[in-house]
């Protein structure tokens, strides 16, 4: 297992790059499941879990090929079992439930459990498949999947779910008849799910609203897509210099994705500005101070940038507030931060952060992907050195992370644990 050495105190200067988005990379790979021709997907992301989808979807009866961020998928003949190994890695594997039943009417899924943030259940998926005339088993920790043919409906989910939109967008497209999504995810990665979908010959509108419509079609045809940007690896990026007290630009950036998190960061005293070559993140001549946060799904402030800006929040000046309004576990990062000397009280969904002049290098532990990123940014901020063990969970969702830091800057280096 490897860790990351900080040496914290340097300033990031530079232009740093965004890859490819994990979280649309995921559900257009699992969406080559619907497909009966092959396909190209570039600027995908090289990171552990969509490695972890490529095996999957190799199990599933879909071939495909990575090179140089570009997958080529094979249609081929599906087999429905996604194992618990390759499971129980990735939450994310949930979504090959959708397009199997779309395909070949039977699906056995294990089932997720819980993780660090939360016990992020499933039940929307299934009440939404449910709807369209799936039925449900649980066997031996498996869902059990099964239907004749999906047919349109109208789902209004109970709650905003990225990973349930998703999952019914992919059965809709080639179910019979209209299948209309209510109280439907927002958030940018479906919009680049849906418009995937359509170019491969979906019928979808309102994507990017609360109401996605979705008129199934015989088949879908494979094609060539360009996945979009990863808007929290760029948002991780302009806290960086924030907190370093740093210039970057930062190439690729989803700016109008990002605008609650600019918005934010802009209350804080950055100074963002949006050019032909990227966004340029600046720290204001007079530093951080302290702010408030809610997270919310979007256009609201990403769950996924919560960990990030509470580590801009610890060296800010003055008293900051987060709210987890997403997941009912997601302060892991808390008391980690708090080793570095970081001021925080926590109180069920809230955080009080009261910025200290600096933080001290010290070995954390990372508990998953935002929280590792978070004290990343701590320990570029800290004055000494900082060890980020458990790094792994931070090689899920971002790519080369040290090697980009520190191009701009930075001195971390990969060591063993
Ligand atoms: C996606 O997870 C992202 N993952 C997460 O990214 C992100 O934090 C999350 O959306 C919220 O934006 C991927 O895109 C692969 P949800 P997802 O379904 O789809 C509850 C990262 O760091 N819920 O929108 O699993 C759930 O428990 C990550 O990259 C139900 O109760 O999230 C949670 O509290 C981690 N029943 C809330 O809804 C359901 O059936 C939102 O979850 C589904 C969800």
């Amino acid at each position: 297992m490897d860790k990351l050495v900080i040496e914290g105190g340097r300033t990031l200067n530079g232009e740093i790059a965004v890859s490819g988005s994990k979280n649309a990379a995921l559900p257009i790979l699992f969406a080559s499941i619907l497909l009966d021709s092959p396909c190209t997907f570039s600027n995908v992301p090289d990171l552990r879990d969509i490695h972890t989808t490529l095996k999957l979807l190799h199990l599933l009866g879909v071939p495909c090929t990575y090179e140089n961020h570009t997958v080529r998928s094979e249609p081929g003949e599906l087999i429905p079992e996604a194992p618990y190994d390759l499971v129980r890695t990735m939450r994310a594997s949930v979504l090959c439930l959708g397009p199997l039943l779309a395909r070949i009417g039977l699906a056995r899924v294990a089932l997720p459990g819980g993780c660090a943030i939360g016990a992020r259940p499933v039940d929307q998926h299934l009440k939404g498949l449910e709807l369209m005339g799936a039925h449900f088993d649980l066997e031996g920790g498996n869902i059990l999947g099964s239907c004749e043919k999906l047919t349109g409906a109208r789902i209004v989910f109970d709650m905003v779910t990225v990973g349930g939109t998703e999952n019914l967008l992919m059965a809709a497209v080639l179910a019979d008849g209209e299948t209309i999504l209510e109280n439907a995810a927002c958030e940018p990665e479906i919009v680049d799910l849906a418009n995937f979908l359509v170019a491969c010959g979906a019928d979808i509108s309102g994507q990017g609203t609360s109401v996605i419509r979705v008129r199934g079609v015989p088949s879908l045809s494979g094609t060539s897509y360009a996945v979009m940007p990863d808007r929290i690896e760029a948002g991780t990026f302009l806290a960086a210099a924030g907190i370093t007290g740093g210039r970057l630009l930062v190439k690729n950036c989803p700016y109008d994705e990002l605008k609650a998190v600019i918005a934010k960061l802009e209350e804080m005293g950055m100074s963002i500005t949006h050019h032909p070559g990227g966004v340029l993140a600046e720290c204001g001549q007079l530093g951080l101070s302290g702010t408030e946060v809610e997270t919310r799904p979007y256009p609201g402030f990403p769950t996924d940038m919560q960990a990030q800006i509470m580590a801009l929040m610890t060296v800010a000046k003055g008293a900051s507030v987060v709210e987890e309004r997403i997941f009912e576990n997601r302060f892991m990062h808390v008391l980690e931060l708090m080793r570095m000397g970081a001021r925080i009280k926590v109180s069920g969904h809230t955080a009080m952060v009261h910025g200290v002049p600096t933080l001290t290098g010290a070995p954390v532990m990372a508990s998953d992907l935002r929280a590792s990123a978070s004290l990343v940014l701590a320990g570029l901020a800290a004055r000494g050195t900082t060890e980020v063990r458990r790094i792994y969970h931070l090689d899920r969702g971002y790519e080369c992370i040290e090697n980009k830091l520190n191009a701009v800057g930075a001195c971390i280096r990969r060591a063993e644990q």
